[in-house]
């Protein structure tokens, strides 16, 4: 029989005594208003004809419903909802089958799960990932995955988010046969083979949850409390699978739409959702045709085997890409080889590759010493001493002996890829690639276009990229690029305010309360005070003098504290990692502060939150009106995956949207008349956008 549209989106048709139920809405056959209603249409006609005994849901094209359409979230869901489609099918007098291939997330699974029979292909996955939006699964998700895998699965599987592979869906009980060959034969065979059986419905609903004693919920906040600090889903989730083994079903299912309902309405939901397509955003690159041609990369070479030359070198082999690992000694090779072998060894320690993969990874990192071993590769990053010179050096190898076509990037995080670019003969092949330390665990990647980098190469990078498994953000070329140039605004408050009275403690439990991992003062101490005393030095002796120029933290590496290494920086280091306030320090600063003439006072954690942030809004509009960032969300991407932006807050500048940058223009009035506009005046684009009542995002 042919299709009947039941919906823009939605059609039936027969096959036999078995209805078919297919949902085409592409690309990800999201949950819209006409998959909802087309979905109820088309069970209603399955229920109406007579000579129908089954219904198959299946969908078109590379995946099962992945999910409620999150679009609809900002302009409110159309009737129907999708709680009473679900509870149709559910309470439907004849069973439904769902036939699975791709991904069923969401309410996509949900929809599964008021199905009565499931079977998928062996490469299917499903999943409850409703938690990374800030949101619980709000139809039915909390109250039937339960009653099918008991309280620990549930709990992991929706405070996790995680997807779950079709093989472990069958053993878990959420799917009930895996089918190989055409999924659709397949199903409406299982189908038919239920009514030869005498099958009927077998509504979830129905299944008496698992006794559980109710401290498995206690247990389980408490042991995510730390790591999921600040969000809000993660504990609604829990209350909410509490009430499945609390209440009767229709009660439970009440619950968990109140907590869904707070959660929808929170910012924090509001950030996440933000991030979620901010996260596919970055990836266009405005100005740059969507049918720009790439490169092919199929081989890389990594110039420099230390420390961040190891970790890029580790991405390669992680996504499965031969590399060769350049240096100018065996020495260091044979070095730099030891820590990668390590690092695997030490991720196979805790189970998360086998010894195979080691030995895989391994075998497809090769070291060598000669730059004609790298001739032919199709990448090339280098990832030498941070030094201008040196760099150059290496490009003009490159140059000398890199195939043409061969994309050569730099790892550099301070320095000018414009001239870097200007030693080869061809710079419209050099563009930078900033990663972020350690190199192989840290998922922001800044590409840095240079002014001459063709398009080709910047939409090959930013593709592979993400082949890497990062999230590349493209930026401009200016001192320290979005990151590292926002960061320097924050760090420079920081130390002015230790200055003037605040506690580096108490500064960085700001921080802390605010959401980042940790404040600025334990973040110089982990990464060493010397690599900043450096720079700083570098600075002075190039002359670039900062008008207020604060030397607590030189006076601190200068008596050989250089943070957790040496176990005494700005905190001192008993057991080597957990910082204490030391009052040697606060004697030092107080002292510091003498010198400068600066009367120490109480200072307020709010304006150290300030003081400290409001810059590095201020720069991010700056950033913006340079066009070294394309979008807010590019600098929101950054902070979230570099430098420990609590996602919960959308990055800095959604963040800014949220206080109102009026509330921030006038906090730069305030203290611009407090301490000069030096450091106080407030972007163009802040002033225009604050007195027009705007925010970044409009
Ligand atoms: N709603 C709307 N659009 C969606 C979407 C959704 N649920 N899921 C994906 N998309 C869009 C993406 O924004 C992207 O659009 P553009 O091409 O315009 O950028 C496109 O679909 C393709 O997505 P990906 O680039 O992510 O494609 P992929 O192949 O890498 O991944 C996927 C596919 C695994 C399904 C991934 O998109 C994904 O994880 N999606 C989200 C799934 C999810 O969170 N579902 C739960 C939704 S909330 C919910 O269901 C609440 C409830 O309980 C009722």
């Amino acid at each position: 029989m042919s299709d009947t549209a039941m919906s823009e989106t939605v059609s039936f048709s027969r096959q036999g005594t078995i209805g078919l139920i297919k949902v085409n809405n592409p690309p990800v056959n999201a949950l819209s208003q006409s998959v909802r209603a087309g979905l109820r249409d088309a069970v209603e006609r399955g229920l109406s004809e007579p000579d129908v005994a089954a219904l198959v849901l299946i969908c078109e094209g590379n995946t099962f419903i992945a999910g409620a359409d999150i679009r609809e979230f900002a302009t409110g869901l159309g009737e129907p909802a999708l709680v009473p489609v679900i509870d149709a099918m559910e309470t439907a007098a004849k069973p439904i089958v769902a036939a699975i291939h791709g991904t069923a997330l969401g309410g996509g699974l949900e929809v599964a799960l008021g199905c009565h029979y499931r079977v998928a292909v062996p490469t299917a996955r499903v999943g409850l990932p409703e938690v990374a939006l800030g949101l619980l699964p709000g139809a039915g998700g909390t109250q039937r995955l339960p009653r099918l895998v008991g309280a620990q699965v549930a709990l992991d599987m929706i405070v996790g988010g995680g997807h779950v592979p079709a093989p472990k869906a069958k053993e878990l009980g959420i799917i009930d046969d895996i089918v190989e060959g055409e999924l659709l034969d397949a199903a409406v065979t299982y189908a038919e083979k239920l009514i030869a059986e005498g099958k009927g419905p077998r509504p979830i609903r129905d299944i008496r949850p698992e006794q559980v004693s109710l401290s498995v919920f206690d247990d389980y906040e408490q042991s995510i409390a730390r790591k999921q600090r600040g969000f809000l889903a993660p504990f609604h989730i829990i209350k909410s699978i509490r009430a499945a083994f609390e209440l009767p079903f229709e009660q439970g299912m009440a619950r968990e739409q109140e907590l869904f309902a707070e959660l929808m309405a929170s910012t924090e939901s509001k950030a996440q959702q933000h991030i979620f397509f901010a996260e596919r955003e970055v990836a266009k690159v405005p100005g740059l045709p969507k049918d720009t041609p790439l490169r092919s990369i199929k081989t890389g070479a990594v110039i420099g085997a230390g420390t961040m030359g190891g970790g890029i070198a580790m991405n390669f082999a992680n996504a499965g890409i031969p590399v060769k690992l350049l240096d100018v000694s065996q020495e260091s090779l044979d070095k730099g080889l030891g820590i990668i072998r390590r690092n695997y060894e030490n991720t196979a320690k805790k189970g998360r590759i086998s010894q195979d993969d080691v030995e895989r990874r391994m075998a497809l990192i090769e070291p060598v010493l000669s730059y004609d071993d790298i001739k032919d590769v199709d990448i090339v990053i280098e990832a030498v001493f941070e030094n201008m010179e040196i760099k150059k050096e290496v490009f003009r190898t490159l140059d000398a002996t890199c195939k043409p076509g061969a994309i050569l990037a730099t790892n550099t995080s301070t320095l000018n890829v414009d001239e870097i670019a200007s030693a080869t003969n061809r710079p419209e092949d050099v563009i930078g690639m900033h990663f972020f330390s350690p190199a192989n665990v840290m998922r922001l990647l800044e590409n840095v276009r240079g002014e001459r980098t063709a398009n080709d190469v910047i939409a090959t990078v930013m593709k592979f990229s993400k082949s890497l498994g990062k999230v590349g953000a493209l930026v401009g070329v200016c001192d320290g690029f979005v990151g590292n140039r926002m960061l320097h605004a924050r760090t420079r408050e920081s130390a002015f305010l230790v200055e003037e009275g605040a506690r580096p403690e108490q500064v960085d439990k700001v921080f802390y309360d605010f959401g980042f991992p940790m404040g600025p003062f334990a973040m110089a101490d982990m990464a060493g005070l010397d690599v900043g005393y450096k720079v700083r030095q570098e600075r002075r002796k190039a002359g670039k003098k900062e008008k207020r120029d604060s030397v607590w933290i030189d006076r601190i590496v200068e008596m050989g504290r250089h943070g957790q290494k040496t176990h005494a920086g700005i905190y001192k280091y008993e057991d080597g990692r957990t910082p204490i306030p030391d009052p040697e320090i606060a004697g030092i600063i107080a002292q510091c502060a003498k010198e400068a003439g600066i009367e120490q006072r109480e200072i307020s954690d709010q304006e150290i939150l300030e003081r400290c942030l409001y810059p590095m809004i201020n720069e991010g509009a700056k950033i913006l009106e340079e066009g070294i960032a394309a979008r807010p969300l590019d600098i929101d991407i950054i902070w979230i995956n570099g430098y420990g932006f609590p996602a919960y807050k959308g990055g800095p500048m959604f963040w800014a949207d949220q206080i109102g940058l009026k509330t921030i223009y006038d906090a730069y009035l305030k203290y611009a008349e407090k301490f000069g506009e030096h450091y106080w005046k407030p972007a163009p684009l802040l002033e225009k956008l604050a007195k027009e009542g705007k925010g970044f995002y409009g």
